[in-house]
């Protein structure tokens, strides 16, 4: 997909949309290899030099985002009443169609991946991929080894759902780690619940071998490199 539509290309990459790129376009906004293009159907090579509104264009297909999601915030891309983690990413980084790779509870916090690439999105939360997701619960109460063979071995929910093996691994205190390779609705908490336990806090702290970082305060976003988009994908 080298060549597209000028609009389309505009629209994607400037966060506009196709009927503001068409009118930038016709009135000359558009220059492409040092001429100016003022037809919106013309199909260009992305990998032209485009410049937009004086704007100099870097040209990616797709954008991906690590958030440390704060408490408070809805895991969608819009809602009528409630904040989402979307209207959180800053317009520098802002993209249309942008949604979460998979859903933290509105009160779980930590690493959230945003992207326009729905593709990506898929392969990382396919259960069948077995990527490990990886948390850290505050309990109500103290994990046991009993409840780490649970969890090995596939916990059955209230509901008789079967999730597949989880390792847990106890912390200082009431914390705990927990590593787990689907995403059920509230699964960590109702796993948890299975064996007596209220999980008071949770985080989730990696995504395959991409961890949340120091330098993202709650609420914080920045763009991900290239090789922190293929860590989402390896196993320890
Ligand atoms: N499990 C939960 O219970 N909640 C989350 O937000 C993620 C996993």
């Amino acid at each position: 997909m080298t060549e597209q539509r000028f609009d389309k290309i505009i629209a994607s990459q400037f966060n506009i949309s196709r009927k503001d790129a068409r009118t930038g376009i016709r009135k000359g906004k558009g220059v492409v290899d040092g001429q100016v293009i003022k037809d919106p159907a013309a199909q260009i090579s992305v990998n032209s030099q485009i410049v937009y509104g004086g704007k100099t264009l870097n040209y990616k297909e797709h954008i991906y985002i690590l958030m440390n999601k704060p408490k408070g915030v809805l895991s969608a891309s819009s809602d009528k009443k409630k904040q989402t983690v979307v209207d959180l990413v800053p317009g520098r980084l802002k993209r249309n169609n942008l949604f979460p790779v998979g859903r933290l509870d509105k009160d779980t916090t930590g690493l959230l991946i945003i992207t326009d690439d729905g593709e990506f999105a898929h392969n990382a939360i396919s259960p069948k991929k077995d990527i490990l997701k990886t948390y850290v619960a505050e309990l109500d109460g103290e994990v046991t080894e009993q409840m780490v063979d649970i969890f090995a071995n596939g916990v059955v929910l209230a509901d008789g759902t079967v999730c597949k093996k989880a390792y847990l691994k106890p912390l200082y205190g009431n914390k705990a780690e927990i590593k787990i390779s689907e995403g059920k609705y509230h699964q960590i908490k109702r796993m948890f619940g299975t064996v007596g336990l209220g999980v008071n806090e949770l985080s989730r702290v990696a995504f395959g071998t991409l961890h949340l970082t120091d330098d993202l305060k709650p609420g914080g976003c920045r763009e991900l490199e290239t090789w922190e988009i293929k860590a989402v994908f390896c196993r320890d």
